[in-house]
């Protein structure tokens, strides 16, 4: 599931509009990325400074922060996510070959205002996309969005972990889910229950691709004291959330699931932020796994 191009993570740490970041250096690897004494100390010294009420009432506004979000950034935040089709990088039966003509039905779950489904869309004419998110505001971007059209994709309102996905989809009919920048959002309890909900209507053998922010990201070591909710868990100023996975973690959350791993792997980056002259490693985790037949 490589991106090729435009492609830009979540914002805080890189609105498409400011910082343009460039990237000059990727590679996948199977370890967290070194960090430097000073680093090391600094996360390990950062208490957790949040009361209980304050971490619950987070928790409750959850939905609220994000469509405030999307409230004050419309679709202008996310660039386009143009990555490898799903055909290619991600359904195992359907790879390019005598399965290219078949009908890819994929659920893109915690669409945002769908910087991932256009382009899908565009390109692939023999695809169904549904695409939830629990932000009604960020829902009713998908749906104005002039690529929008009903015979070929399906947005709807959902919280990943309450709202059951069946009462939309039905039962083991995807080829393949995204979870593109979605797990971190949701709190660690909570991560369980949004990919059991997602596994009830893949398809035997169906695929979810995900991408993520991995274990010591930049934007983790950037967060200032008082941010942290608990281990490699943060707030933002806007009160949404962010996790850093170990790969080790992510793997056990979907084994649990009843998924089994094909990729998983740390893909580390370097990127310069032109406007501020500043070379920034990033962190992501990319991943595949496969609903056991
Ligand atoms: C960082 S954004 C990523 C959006 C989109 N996937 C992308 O890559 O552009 C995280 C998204 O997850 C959604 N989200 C967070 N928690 C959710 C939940 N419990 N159920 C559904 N969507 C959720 C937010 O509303 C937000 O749109």
């Amino acid at each position: 599931m490589a991106a090729v191009n435009g492609e830009c993570d979540p914002a805080t740490e890189s609105s498409s509009s400011s910082s343009s970041p460039a990237v000059f250096n990727q590679s996948a690897c199977d370890s967290a990325r070194t960090l430097s004494e000073e680093e090391r100390e600094r996360l390990e010294n950062d208490p957790v400074l949040v009361s209980d009420f304050k971490q619950q009432k987070l928790e409750l506004d959850a939905q609220k922060n994000w469509d405030l979000f999307y409230k004050r950034n419309s679709t202008n935040f996310f660039k386009d996510r143009h990555w490898d089709h799903p055909r290619v990088s991600g359904a195992e039966g359907l790879q390019r070959g005598e399965f290219e003509t078949q009908k890819l039905v994929m659920l893109e779950a915690g669409c945002g205002v769908g910087n991932c489904i256009f382009p899908l869309l565009e390109e692939d004419l023999n695809i169904f996309i549904y695409a939830c998110d629990f932000s009604p505001r960020a829902v009713e971007f998908v749906k104005q969005n002039s690529l929008y059209c009903p015979e070929r994709c399906l947005a709807f309102q959902c919280d990943l972990t309450k709202d059951d996905l069946l009462a939309t989809v039905p039962e083991e009919s995807l080829d393949v889910a995204t979870l593109i920048f979605v797990l971190s959002a949701i709190h660690p309890d909570k991560m369980q229950k949004a990919l059991e909900n997602i596994y009830k209507i893949l398809k035997p053998g169906g695929i979810v691709l995900f991408r993520d922010y991995g274990l010591y990201d930049h934007a983790m070591l950037r967060f200032k004291s008082g941010s942290k909710l608990g281990e490699n868990f943060y707030v933002r100023q806007d009160g949404t959330r962010s996790f850093f996975f170990s790969r080790e973690h992510l793997a056990s959350l979907f084994h649990q699931a009843g998924f089994q791993t094909l990729v998983n792997e740390y893909v580390l980056r370097e990127t310069v932020n032109k406007k501020e002259g500043l070379c920034v490693p990033r962190v992501f985790l990319q991943s595949k796994f496969r609903k056991t037949e």
